[in-house]
């Protein structure tokens, strides 16, 4: 079992703590609903930290009107237990009035990465990512923060941030854990029907064949995309919101694929009301 921390004051002063007497802090920030993606960065920050501290917090400024804020799965107990199972000394789960007090004023913006993908479907999205994250690194102190491929736009948008406001922290990127079938493991699974739950591993399925075609030598991003649509369409009723091959690092589209040049597939899908996204990222030969 971790040891709950509900104060911004509390975990301020254990991190203090721990940083004086010479410990190594590894922070792994999640919105909680604790599942095997989440406990994988857990385990994994036991390899950089002598002390692992999980935020778990459901950032309402990351969420647009009309998205799932309100009905966002939330289990602080079983949280505890999760991630004390995996080797988390801290949860660290403060109030939204605590993180965001009346008169709250400061937001932190990246430019220019936060506009397309994931940012241009859900304006105002990663401003509230990058301001909640700036603030746990302020918070938590951590010398090592871990997050996962799964959200490959949002470790972009990170690093730029940890970059550019020279925040001392070194960042580690854990592989997506995946359901056997391949559906990326997501907080938003359990709003799947069992029908869309049967078709959505899919996505996987269009991505790994994307990312056969990359190997291949295909110059022709435009054709894997379409290849890639005709696939989802064809095996599930889910509405393809984005299908993308772009730069790994800049996100931007590509045309052309070169050798050398990392890529990131990924795309959004939304299966009724619920969207999922996924990407795989790949190094052409
Ligand atoms: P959340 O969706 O809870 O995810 C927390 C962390 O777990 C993120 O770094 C995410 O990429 C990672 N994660 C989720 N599913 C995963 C999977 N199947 N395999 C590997 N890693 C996975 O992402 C957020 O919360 C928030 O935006 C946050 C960064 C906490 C800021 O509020």
């Amino acid at each position: 079992m971790a040891e709950l921390i509900d104060s911004v004051s509390g975990m301020v002063h254990v991190s203090g703590q721990l940083r004086m007497s010479g410990r190594r802090i590894a922070l792994v920030p999640t919105m909680g609903a604790l599942h095997e993606g989440h406990l994988a960065l857990i385990a994994r920050a036991r390899d950089h930290g002598d002390t692992v501290v999980t935020s778990v917090f459901v950032n309402p400024t990351q969420f647009g009107k009309g998205e799932d804020f309100e009905r966002y799965p939330r289990n602080i107990a079983a949280d505890c237990r999760k991630a004390g199972d995996a080797g988390a000394d801290y949860v660290f789960a403060p109030s939204a009035a605590a993180m965001y007090p009346h008169q709250y004023r400061t937001y932190v913006h990246v430019e220019g990465i936060t506009d397309i993908l994931e940012g241009k479907i859900r304006p105002g999205h990663f401003r509230g990512v990058t301001t909640i994250v700036a603030k746990l690194f302020n918070i938590v102190m951590p010398h090592v923060a871990l997050f996962g491929q799964k959200d490959a736009q949002q470790v972009a948008v990170i690093r730029r941030m940890t970059q550019d406001l020279n925040f001392a922290i070194a960042l580690v990127i854990v592989p997506t854990v995946r359901e056997a079938d391949g559906l990326a493991r997501s907080s938003r699974n359990v709003y799947l029907t069992p029908t869309q739950r049967a078709e959505a591993p899919v996505l996987y399925r269009a991505l790994r064949q994307a990312e056969q075609r990359i190997r291949e030598g295909s110059s022709d991003p435009a054709g894997i995309r379409e290849e890639m649509r005709a696939m989802i369409e064809h095996s599930s009723a889910g509405a393809v919101e984005y299908l993308s091959i772009a730069h790994g690092e800049t996100l931007e589209e590509l045309s052309s694929l070169q050798a050398g040049t990392p890529v990131l597939v990924s795309l959004a899908v939304r299966f009724g009301t619920t969207r999922l996204i996924d990407n795989v990222p790949v190094v052409i030969p």
